[in-house]
């Protein structure tokens, strides 16, 4: 057994004592009044970053919310790779669902509970614990690493596309490297190549200018939550397909090798589908689940909201009536080309009877790399190394609307390498991490560093 390996092992709990002090801190990145934890939280990183040895570790300024950004390149001549992940994490609501508190971090059965567990902080400090092993036994990293751990993530990372442009130099590299993605299974290892893009909006329905009496003015004028369930209803044709004029015209259809592959993954979709809790699958027409997840668009109400819900009843007719309505992108769909149609076909449904309008909350762009990138072997050496089996190639449905942007501003490989399980429960009460994940995740990432130096 190596050095790098023993220290590993015996360095099981300290790492896990590590990633709890982070997940006390609640880093909610969408919530006002968490502001100063999120930069607590970066603050927090930048000593343990300090500590473990990086040469370089500061809290770097943006229009929101600060990026923590380290370096060690005590390896002149060898490759450098920038690391990305985010320390913020998604509100915990509802809180009466955990069993445990979000910001208590509880093991139970071999797994970590708490936000952010796996969500990115559990995935991040695999990395930290991985480069603190290198340095503790070798005095020194097989490659060069620059970490960019943004905290605005789970908001839409609207701050770190002009930190990219403005540090653009500073932030040169051969590879990036992201851990920020799942596994196909607990024993099935996996490097994602293709990320779907996001088009998150919101309709506003307005009818009278109040709430009214259903029974005094019911019949006489529109419904603003009847029109709007109208509208959501019209969105979506019998077979599932989006209603959008011109939606579907640069979605790229899959080649036949890819249909292949497709076919090939170990998908246990009966499992995952159990998993989600759903009476049974459900889509698009002609497509199957793994097609549907991972390469064809979805449109999703996130939630909707309109006249009286609490107990009981309430004879109401609504003043307003709204919905959070959430569209996942694929190759070569354009979010802001898409709102513009988005925005159009809503119009055309509205009943003239009606006020509406529709906003774009946020929006990043789908992304995809090629599977054969010669520098993705050295991931599949590393996870060959750390797990028992060789990894699947597989492209996930989430969104990290920062991969498009760092195409542009680096158009550099990029190597995908996550540890999420579909359990995992991430942006939902009683988010977890498996004990297996995060230590065989960390080795992962230790063999990572030493496979890139051994180059493609
Ligand atoms: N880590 C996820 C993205 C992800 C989830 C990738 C599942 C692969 C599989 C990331 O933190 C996330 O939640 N992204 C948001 C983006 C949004 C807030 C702009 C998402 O996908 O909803
Ligand atoms: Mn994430
Ligand atoms: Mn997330």
């Amino acid at each position: 057994m190596t050095a790098l390996d023993r220290y590993l092992d015996e360095h099981r709990g300290a790492f896990l004592e590590n990633l709890k002090a982070a997940l006390r801190i609640p880093s909610v990145s969408a919530q006002p009044e968490h502001k100063a934890d999120v930069r607590r939280c970066a603050e927090h990183i930048v000593t343990h970053l300090k500590k473990i040895g990086m040469t370089r570790a500061e809290v770097m300024e943006t229009a929101g919310h600060p990026v923590v950004y380290a370096e060690w390149l005590g390896a002149p001549g060898k490759p450098t790779a920038l690391l990305y992940g985010h320390y913020d994490v998604q509100p915990p609501d509802p809180l009466e669902l955990w069993k445990t508190p979000p910001f208590e971090p509880t093991e139970r059965d071999d797994k970590l509970y708490a936000r952010g567990a796996c969500d990115d902080k559990g995935q991040v400090y695999m990395h930290f614990s991985a480069i603190e092993a290198h340095l503790a036994t070798n005095g020194k990293l097989p490659i060069n690493l620059k970490l960019v751990i943004e905290g605005e993530e789970e908001h839409g990372s609207e701050s770190l596309e002009d930190f990219l442009r403005s540090h653009r130099k500073e932030l040169d590299a051969d590879l990036i490297v992201v851990s920020d993605t799942s596994m196909l299974s607990p024993d099935q290892p996996a490097l994602t190549y293709a990320l779907r893009g996001i088009l998150y909006t919101q309709i506003e329905v307005t009818g009278p200018a109040r709430d009214l009496h259903s029974g005094e003015f019911g019949g006489s004028v529109m419904n603003p939550a009847n029109a709007l369930a109208g509208i959501i209803a019209a969105l979506k044709d019998a077979d599932g397909r989006i209603t959008v004029p011109g939606f579907y015209d640069r979605v790229k259809e899959l080649t036949p090798a890819e249909c292949e592959a497709y076919a090939a993954v170990p998908f246990d979709e009966r499992g995952f589908i159990a998993e989600s809790g759903a009476p049974m699958a459900w889509g698009e027409k002609g497509h199957s689940t793994l097609e549907r997840l991972w390469s064809r668009p979805t449109l999703d109400v996130n939630g909707m909201w309109s006249g009286y819900t609490g107990e009981g009843s309430k004879t109401v007719l609504p003043s307003f009536a709204a919905a959070k309505v959430s569209m996942r992108l694929v190759p070569d769909q354009d979010p802001k080309q898409l709102f513009t149609a988005f925005e159009a076909h809503v119009r055309s449904l509205a009943p003239a009877a009606v006020k509406v309008v529709v906003k774009d909350l946020h929006h990043g762009s789908p992304w995809i790399t090629s599977p054969d990138h010669p520098m993705l072997q050295a991931a599949v050496r590393a996870l060959a190394r750390a797990w028992t089996k060789k990894p699947a190639l597989i492209r996930e449905g989430g969104s990290i609307p920062v991969m498009a942007t760092f195409q542009q501003t680096h158009n550099l490989p990029c190597i995908l390498m996550g540890f999420g399980l579909h359990d995992d429960q991430v942006h939902a009460p009683n988010e977890k991490f498996s004990l297996t994940s995060f230590h065989g995740g960390t080795r992962s990432c230790a063999y990572l560093y030493e496979e890139l130096l051994k180059g493609v």
